[in-house]
């Protein structure tokens, strides 16, 4: 039994891990799939082998993911040890190795409990933050995707090793940015929602993973809670949103993956990367 365990901001990591249980059930396997959202999540029983998904922010797992990890039951000195396989999913924007370092904390942690940590999966996908890819080009992305879960499914099921290497640029980005999480709970407190945008439709408070927006006779309160997932400010239908420091990197609304892909051309930003990982993708 795989059980897959997924935080999805703005639904690209969960679009991954949905493409991996479809294709770990059509191999055969049982698999479920189940949302990460505060990180208090915990599992009932304990599978075979856990998936956990994340999207990357800031080069580092998210901190609600972090938490769910830290949660897991420790499995040292009991019949278990060593028997539960864990892989991490993993999407990101951009393609740079520099990304390569966001599972390594969270593996540690796994280790020292006793789980058999075999590797990891990373999947490109649209910016939820920065700027906005063309669809085109998401499309793109979302088939590339598709391609690499398809094999990549193959090894979880044959328990095969999967890790991607780690780059100095990466250890070091990594550790630069776990200032992300107090510097997140800062910056959310200075979201702004203009209320004359704003249709009341409730989706921000409604969906936010953490809990931290309320609305009170009308006005927005943020918390000191934000992890900064953006999907308040990605899902708001009338793009009401302001991200305090951030603004200048917001990205509003969906992307269409079902745009023409073959009319997509390769962003100059990170271009030679991006082409490698195409490239590497066709030879999959
Ligand atoms: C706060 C924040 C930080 C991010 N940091 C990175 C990053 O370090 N590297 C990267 O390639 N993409 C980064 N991204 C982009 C997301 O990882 C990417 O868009 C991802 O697919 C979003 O997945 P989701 O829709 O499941 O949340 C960041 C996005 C956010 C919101």
């Amino acid at each position: 039994m795989i059980e897959i365990r997924v935080f999805s901001g703005t639904g690209n990591t969960l679009k991954c891990a949905e493409q991996m249980k479809g294709r770990l059930i059509e191999l055969g396997e049982e698999c479920a799939l189940s949302l990460v959202e505060s990180g208090e999540e915990r599992l009932s029983v304990l599978p075979e082998t856990l998936v956990v998904g994340y999207p990357i922010h800031g080069f580092n797992m998210p901190y609600n993911v972090m938490d769910f990890v830290k949660g897991l039951p420790s499995l040292k000195g009991t019949p278990q040890e060593k028997k539960v396989k864990v892989y991490f999913l993993k999407s990101s924007g951009e393609p740079l190795t520099i990304n390569n370092n966001s599972s390594n904390a969270a593996a540690k942690i796994l280790r020292k409990k006793g789980y058999s940590v075999l590797g990891e999966f990373h999947y490109v996908m649209p910016y939820n933050m920065i700027f906005r890819h063309k669809d085109e080009f998401a499309a793109k992305m979302y088939l590339a995707m598709k391609k690499r879960v398809y094999k990549d499914a193959e090894v979880i099921l044959l328990g095969e090793e999967h890790f991607i290497k780690k780059t100095f640029g990466s250890l070091l980005a990594s550790g630069i940015c776990k200032i992300e999480r107090p510097g997140m709970r800062f910056s959310g407190r200075f979201f702004k929602v203009d209320e004359n945008k704003c249709v009341s439709c409730g989706k921000c408070e409604k969906s936010c993973p953490v809990g931290n927006i309320r609305v009170e006779d009308g006005k927005f309160r943020f918390g000191k809670k934000c992890i900064g997932c953006m999907r308040c400010s990605f899902l708001c239908p009338t793009d009401a949103f302001s991200i305090g420091l951030m603004n200048f990197m917001r990205v509003n609304k969906s992307y269409d993956f079902n745009a023409d892909a073959s009319k997509a051309e390769i962003c100059s930003y990170c271009h030679d990367s991006y082409e490698r990982y195409f490239r590497e993708t066709e030879e999959y």
